[in-house]
This record gives C-alpha cells, structure tokens and sequence, in this order.
C-alpha cells in the first residue's frame, strides 16, 4: 500500500500542473465517448434478446447523428433514415451503467414506438434551450425516407421534469409528409422568449420557420439551399464519395440577427436575416448573402457567442469563423463581412471522421459528435472493419452557444454575451486545492 504513495503524490502533482496549464488551453480536446456499436440500456437482458432475433434491433443500422447537452447529461438522436426496421430508438440520453456507455432511450421507450404518431419515428437533430431546460425536437414522421408514416411534428420536452410539454404538426404544404427530411434546428429569441425555429428541410431545399406564438408554419425556398454543381463529391482520406444532398447545416448569430446555412453538397455558406424568415407574407428572399466558399464541406454548425463553428467532412477536421477579426480587417459590420478567416480547431484523420453536429455546454466545451457517415451511407451493411463508427468529442473554447443567457440579452438585463471563467476557475481552485493536500501528504 505505501507504494502506491509516492505514485499517487506524483500524478496528483502533475494533474495540479495539468488543471493549472489545461484551464488556460483553447483548443484543448479530449475523446469522451466511442462506439462500433450501439449500446442501449434495455428493460432486461430478454428483451434486449428478442430484440435481436426478431430483427427489432439491428445494431449495426444504428448509427447518431444529433447531439445536445443540458447540466452535464448528453442527448443523442439515431435517425431511422437508411432502414424502415431495425432502429428501436430515436432519441436516447448516454447514462454509464457498470462503466459501460449506454443509451437510454428519451423520455422513454413507448415515445419510440415506430407506427404510433405520438412517438417519435425519425429524429435527425434537436436543440435544447439551457435557459429553460426545454428540448425541441423536429421528426420527419418517415422511416427510412419511404415509409410514410406520420406528419412531420415538432415536439418539446422539458427537461426538468422529463416531461413532454408541446406537439406541432406541420400541414403538409408546409412540410410534405411523403417527402420532407427535417434536418436540423436553430431557436430565435424575441422578447426574452423562444419566439421561432427555424429548421432545415433537406429534401425540399428550404427553411421551415413555426412561430410559438400564432402556432402557425411556413417556408422559405431559395436556389441558394440546393445543392452545387462541383460541390457534391466528397473526398475523405483520398476515398470519394457521392452526396448529392442540399440544405443541411443551420446556425443561428448570438444577437439572433441572421441565420447561417449551407447545404452539404456544397461549399457556400450564406447569411439570411432573421427579419426575413420572421415574416410569414415573404416569399422573396430579401437579404440573403453568400459569405464565401468553406474550406469543405459542412454537414453541421453552430454559432457560440463569439465564432461560427462547421465541421470540414473532406478534412477530418472542425473549423470556426472568427467573423470579429474580419469585421475589424475589413472595417464593416457582420451584415457586410465575407468569409476570410477560416481557422482549425481541431483535426483528426482517424478519430475525427464526418463531424456530424455539435453541442455547447456552460462550461465552455464545444461537443462534437462524429460518426464515419461515408463508409456507413454507402455501404449496404456497414462493414465491422474494427473501427468504432461514432464518437464524441469535446473542445475547450471558452465560450457558450447563442442561446445562453439569451432570456436576459433580449430583456436588455444583462449583456450575457461572453462566459464568465468564474465556474471553471471554482471548479479549478477546489481541484487545486484538493491536490495540493494530496502532494502535501505525499511528501511527507
Ligand atoms: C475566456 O474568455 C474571457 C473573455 O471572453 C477571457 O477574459 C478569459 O481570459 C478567457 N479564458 C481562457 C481560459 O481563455
Ligand atoms: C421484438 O422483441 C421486442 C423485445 O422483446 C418487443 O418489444 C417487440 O415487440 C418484438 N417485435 C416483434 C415484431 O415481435
Ligand atoms: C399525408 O397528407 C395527406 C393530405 O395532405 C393525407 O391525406 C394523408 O393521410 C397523410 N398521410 C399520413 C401518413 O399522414
Ligand atoms: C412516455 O413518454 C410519453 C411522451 O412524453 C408519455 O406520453 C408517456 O406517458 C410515457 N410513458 C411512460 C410509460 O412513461
Ligand atoms: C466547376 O469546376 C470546373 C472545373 O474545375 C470549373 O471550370 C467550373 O467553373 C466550376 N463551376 C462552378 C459553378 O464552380
Ligand atoms: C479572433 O479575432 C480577434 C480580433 O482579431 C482576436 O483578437 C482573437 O485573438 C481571435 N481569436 C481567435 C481564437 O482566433
Ligand atoms: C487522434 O486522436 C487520438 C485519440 O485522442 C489520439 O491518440 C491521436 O494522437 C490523435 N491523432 C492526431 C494526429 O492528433
């Protein structure tokens, strides 16, 4: 036992100098999670049976895509997009059972049910607003983009109480219930409340915006969310790929001014002001801007309250756009700006294939799931080839998404823009101080 002393004594040194030197670390990443598979947290190990052998779950048609945090728990979705059976879940949280990474279907295995129109069928993203604990999620209503099963819906949870609190259905010249693929989702606040989602419908190559407040939807189409003619090969680790898809990434600007997009066979990233969407009568496209040509292709995005951050799928990689340093280089405003600076956050040719969307917390980290989408679109049955498909990531950025604290910046009661380093730096300072004891008795 006393050996172990001086070991532990030197690692919680050297953990000290690394809390010390890490909290200071823009940049700084870590792989969290990783799957070949998933794992999910069944009632018993008999249904879980069952599942398997009557084809109910296929393991290897499960893959996730959507990803938010919300007070230190992980929301995943697992779209049901390639395959009409297989998939028993859609929406799941990742809950550590015996050490073991497993995902917990959200809220609860009955809102899953494929068929039933009050659950869930085909969730592709979600976003989670941190001020009110309230999940949105968007559901295509179709399985494997043939069954057409039920209308698309928007439904909302709330977190707190793990609670379904609001279903939309979209009418269908809205959003078509044979043919949408509701794709991802951004929230607007006016007010000090969520006041409008704006979401990406892939296949119909536009924006679908739904106001809480009249309960009412309508569209946004534009040559600008289809696809590029150069722009739909995708070339990973010298392998290329065919992905002749549309409008896909959305983001939305901290001051809730514009809404960035871009499609995923493509390289353009555009700005459309939020006055624009907002209006139910608009059927021109007033204001929509293209910034410049990505560095790649992006499937999704998310705006902090400082950088635009896109994953670049043909790099491996996630890039950000620090718009404030071509705003001043330029001298214009963000309404003028193009895109010059595009700068690496993070790049990781084995580890970090296909960044598929992204999450902030309130710590500061910026969560990146990734899940080798080329090899498992394109196969018929995707290979076990030995590599896990997904993984998450986090980044040390040091700052928040769009929607924190956006009840009080919208209130005018705070400026809520920039994370205060005052929970990191506590958090630091009990660690500190907890391994300082521990080097204290270590030496003597
Ligand atoms: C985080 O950002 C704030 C301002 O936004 C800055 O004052 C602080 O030094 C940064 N902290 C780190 C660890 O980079
Ligand atoms: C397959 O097994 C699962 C788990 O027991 C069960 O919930 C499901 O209803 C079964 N499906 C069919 C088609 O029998
Ligand atoms: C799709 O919408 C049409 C009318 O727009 C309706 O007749 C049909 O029943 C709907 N199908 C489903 C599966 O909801
Ligand atoms: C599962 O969630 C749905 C939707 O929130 C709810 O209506 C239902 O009562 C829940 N079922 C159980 C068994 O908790
Ligand atoms: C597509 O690529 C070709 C060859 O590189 C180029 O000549 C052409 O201008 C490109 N078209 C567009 C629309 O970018
Ligand atoms: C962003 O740009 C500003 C203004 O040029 C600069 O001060 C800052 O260091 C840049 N931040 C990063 C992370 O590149
Ligand atoms: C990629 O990530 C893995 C896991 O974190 C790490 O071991 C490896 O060094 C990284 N590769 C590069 C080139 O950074």
């Amino acid at each position: 036992m006393s050996q172990n002393i001086p070991l532990f004594s030197m690692l919680s040194c050297f953990l000290l100098l690394w809390c010390f030197t890490a909290a200071q670390n823009f940049g700084r990443a870590q792989l969290v999670y990783e799957w070949k598979w998933i794992d999910f947290d069944w009632p018993s190990a008999e249904d879980e049976r069952n599942a398997r052998s009557n084809g109910s779950f296929v393991p290897e048609r499960n893959l996730f895509s959507g990803i938010k945090e919300y007070k230190g728990t992980i929301y995943i979705s697992i779209p049901r997009r390639k395959w009409t059976a297989g998939q028993p879940v859609s929406l799941a949280r990742v809950v550590t059972i015996d050490g073991l990474a497993k995902l917990r279907p959200y809220p609860n295995w009955t809102a899953q049910q494929q068929g039933d129109c009050a659950a869930l069928q085909f969730v592709q993203s979600m976003e989670i607003d941190p001020n009110t604990g309230f999940m949105y999620v968007i559901d295509t209503g179709r399985v494997g983009l043939s069954l057409n099963l039920c209308p698309a819906k928007l439904v909302v949870y709330d977190l707190k109480i793990d609670t379904q609190i609001d279903l939309y259905e979209f009418p269908t010249h809205v959003v078509s219930n044979t043919s949408n693929f509701l794709n991802d989702i951004v929230l607007d606040y006016v007010n000090g409340q969520v006041r409008y989602a704006y979401i990406t419908d892939t296949n119909d190559a536009s924006i679908v915006v739904y106001d809480f407040h009249s309960r009412s939807s309508w569209k946004l189409k534009d040559p600008t969310m289809g696809m590029e003619s150069n722009g739909t090969v995708i070339t990973i680790s010298g392998i290329q790929y065919n992905f002749p898809i549309a409008l896909n990434g959305i983001a939305m600007s901290p001051d809730f001014k514009y809404v960035y997009y871009c499609s995923l066979g493509g390289y353009n990233l555009y700005q459309i002001p939020t006055e624009t969407l907002r209006n139910p009568g608009t059927s021109n496209s007033n204001g929509i801007r293209l910034l410049g040509k990505k560095v790649s292709q992006t499937d999704g995005m998310i705006h902090g309250s400082k950088f635009l951050y896109y994953g670049a799928v043909g790099l491996n990689a996630v890039y950000f756009w620090n718009a404030t340093k071509d705003m001043a280089e330029m001298n214009v405003g963000i309404g003028v700006v193009t895109l010059n600076t595009q700068t690496e956050l993070i790049r990781n040719d084995s580890k970090l294939q296909w960044p598929s969307t992204f999450a902030f917390d309130d710590q500061g980290w910026l969560w990146i799931a990734c899940n080798r989408l080329q090899v498992f679109w394109n196969a018929d049955n995707p290979p076990d080839d030995g590599e896990a498909y997904m993984r998450i990531w986090k980044v040390y950025v040091n700052e928040t998404g769009y929607l924190y604290q956006a009840h009080k910046i919208e209130q005018g009661k705070s400026d809520g823009s920039t994370l205060t380093s005052s929970t990191t730096d506590v958090d630091c300072f009990v660690f500190l101080s907890v391994m300082f004891l521990c080097c204290l008795k270590g030496y003597y």
